[in-house]
């Protein structure tokens, strides 16, 4: 698998990661056994780069990759915290990521967290110097090797990209979500910081796979979050209307390659972005996990498929999304 360069890390990775948000089993059920037939896969198919949180599964996600990691030590795991307590400017303080990051340590059997992130937290943090004196302080504490921040809004992005410290941002990044390209992904790329492009699939919506009949369970954020009822609703389906989704969907399938599957074209276009250091599709089981991978094998998309790709972003999906985030 291609492999790309976190610069201000010094650590290299293969552009398909694994988002590990669905090994929590927060959104429909995932066994611990297939939680760690997903990762051997992914690793079989050579990913080397896994996105967790603290509070995916309550810990049940970092504690699962923890015991995976006893068998694959190279790998590299960005884990995220700040959503343990209400997310309020006052918790992003030096104690509280003491305790958060010691616990992540625990969870995942390490000394040192590769790199964390700060799990969206609110706006304002974004631009606090005591945040980032604490975050400094945890790299001297040698608790985290590094941090990076986990962002809504391109103007948290490129706040955070300004400080010399960040390491990485994650954004919502997919044929559904253009925003990025604008600003954030030069931005980025100019100052040395990866760009992890979380939700790649539209939270499975550009897989090709649902129609109008398509229903998700009662404890699935499809379901419950499809209105920003619990969180920020871009998070679910990118923020786009399951049915305005849908039809955007048949508007691209016409030009998924020969021998892709739609999700592996819709991880092909992220992966042709100029600035994107890693793309982190959510594989439910080893078969998706695999085929994801197999997307950094493909050609790179045509310029006339990216451009209907904008067309059809611009026709149906812009009005609903751009200026939001
Ligand atoms: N605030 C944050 O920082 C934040 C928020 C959200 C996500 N994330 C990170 O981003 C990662 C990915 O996000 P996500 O899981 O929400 O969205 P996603 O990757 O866009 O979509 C995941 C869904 O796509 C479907 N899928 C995956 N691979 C497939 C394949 N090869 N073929 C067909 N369908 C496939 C599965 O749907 P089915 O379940 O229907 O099989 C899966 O649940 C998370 O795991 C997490 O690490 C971070």
């Amino acid at each position: 698998m291609e492999k790309r360069s976190f610069r201000r890390l010094g650590r290299t990775v293969g552009v398909v990661g694994l988002g590990a948000w669905q090994l929590g089993a927060d959104w429909g059920q995932v066994s611990e056994a297939d939680a760690h037939a997903t990762l051997q896969a992914a690793v079989d198919s050579g990913v080397t780069f896994i996105d967790t949180a603290d509070v995916y599964g309550d810990g049940r996600s970092e504690q699962i990759i923890g015991s995976f990691l006893k068998d694959h030590p190279g790998l590299t795991v960005f884990t995220k915290m700040g959503r343990r307590l209400p997310q309020e400017h006052a918790n992003y303080s030096l104690d509280n990521f003491r305790a958060w990051t010691d616990r992540s340590r625990a969870n995942l059997g390490v000394d040192t967290l590769d790199l964390v992130q700060l799990h969206c937290p609110p706006t304002s943090v974004f631009s606090s110097d005591e945040v980032y004196d604490a975050l400094d302080t945890l790299v001297e504490e040698k608790r985290i090797g590094a941090y990076g921040v986990s962002v809504e809004k391109v103007d948290e992005a490129l706040a955070a990209i300004a400080r010399p410290g960040v390491a990485s941002v994650q954004i919502i990044l997919n044929a559904f979500r253009l925003k990025p390209l604008e600003r954030v992904l030069p931005a980025a790329a100019e100052a040395g910081v990866g760009i992890i492009a979380r939700v790649p699939l539209a939270s499975g919506l550009l897989s090709g796979r649902y129609d109008e009949t398509t229903t998700f369970g009662a404890d699935d954020h499809r379901n419950y979050n499809r209105h920003g009822e619990a969180f920020d609703v871009g998070e679910t389906f990118s923020g786009v209307d399951f049915r305005v989704g849908l039809e955007a969907v048949g508007r691209l399938r016409p030009l998924v390659p020969a021998g892709a599957t739609m999700a592996q074209f819709a991880l092909r276009w992220i992966i042709d972005q100029p600035g994107v250091t890693a793309v982190i599709p959510g594989a439910r089981n080893p078969e998706q996990a695999r085929a994801n991978a197999a997307a950094a094998d493909l050609p790179p998309l045509s310029p006339e498929t990216r451009e209907m790709i904008t067309v059809v972003y611009d026709e149906l999906i812009r009005p609903q999304v751009h200026d939001k985030w």
